[in-house]
């Protein structure tokens, strides 16, 4: 959001990385093994708190067989980490649950409500690990957002409520970026939330590991699990994330050109350098386990 007259820098992307720069770590080395990597996320084992990002409307690139969504869908798998994918229609999800992966379903939060409820049947019936919703997609310039044609709606306690009570599987709220949704999702029992500005949606918007701290307090023993996306590019970014009370972080963009360029290979190798990252950090900073890694390593600068 730039003006004429005034240059201001507005945008939520750029001010998260800059944050995140601003967050410096300690060494603790005496004493210090080599770190493992290997989280449990919603009761499940997975090689490390690095998940894939909830992503959709990718084609298949440079000629190859399969979609975007399908190859990095495969590296998940074969990564032994979480998938996760966003807007698709049904038959799309199929193929990615044909991969194998074990994926979180976020549907969008569509007007049309019998598709937000056929969409959550469809992934619980398909055998999804979870299902979710964005729902930092509702707003748009023009009141409610139109999406690839199609008409977001605003969503209500009830109807997220409503959504939890449904399904058998845990239910993750994508898009938190406050104390009090972060509240709201678990009184209506999600089990998981994804803190979130959604690639910088709207203007300002705090940096997901800024309202993290009080975001975890709010949620202390609610038995609600959290992620972190927006500009984690390595594993300095997840270390720091984990350290402000993140149970797991997702990549974003940060993943795509190694997914354009090599598909299921580079992102294997991404995730690989990634987790390789973590593992140095946690390693440096006397951490040998993802379960034990706190605040009390990070400084601020002022
Ligand atoms: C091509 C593309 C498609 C996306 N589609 C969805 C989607 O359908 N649902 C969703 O919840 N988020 C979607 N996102 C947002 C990502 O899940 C994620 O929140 C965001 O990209 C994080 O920021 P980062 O790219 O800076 O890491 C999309 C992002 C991109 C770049």
């Amino acid at each position: 959001m730039q003006n004429e007259v005034y240059q201001r820098v507005s945008d939520a992307n750029v001010i998260t990385e800059k944050y995140m720069d601003s967050i410096l770590v300690e060494e603790r080395l005496i004493d210090s093994v080599v770190a493992d990597t290997s989280t449990t996320f919603l009761g499940e084992t997975f090689s490390m708190p690095v998940f894939t990002p909830a992503f959709s409307h990718l084609k298949e690139f440079n000629g190859r067989e399969k979609t975007g969504l399908e190859e990095y869908s495969i590296a998940a798998k074969e990564s032994n980490i979480l998938n996760f994918c966003g807007m698709m229609e049904n038959d799309q999800f199929r193929k990615i649950m044909d991969t194998g992966a074990k994926t979180v379903r976020i549907v969008k939060p569509y007007a049309d409500h019998a598709k937000v409820l056929d969409q959550m049947q469809f992934a619980e019936d398909a055998g999804a690990f979870a299902i979710g919703m964005d729902i930092d997609h509702i707003f748009g310039e023009n009141g409610r957002d139109i999406c690839v044609g199609e008409e977001m709606a605003e969503q209500t306690t009830e109807m997220l409520r409503d959504y939890v009570e449904r399904t058998k599987l845990p239910f993750v709220v994508k898009g938190v970026l406050s104390v009090r949704d972060a509240v709201k999702c678990a009184n209506i029992g999600a089990k998981a939330i994804i803190v979130s500005h959604h690639h910088g949606r709207m203007p300002y918007a705090v940096p997901p590991m800024m309202i993290l701290p009080q975001i975890k307090e709010a949620l202390k023993d609610r038995g609600v699990e959290s992620i972190v996306d927006c500009g984690i590019a390595g594993g300095a970014d997840v270390f720091k994330a984990l350290a402000l009370g993140a149970d797991a972080c997702a990549v974003g963009r940060s993943m795509m050109p190694s997914l354009e360029k090599d598909g299921v290979e580079g992102v294997k190798a991404f995730l690989q350098k990634v987790g390789n990252e973590l593992r140095y950090m946690m390693s440096f900073t006397g951490f040998a386990k993802v379960s034990e890694i706190d605040d009390s390593v990070l400084h601020f600068m002022k």
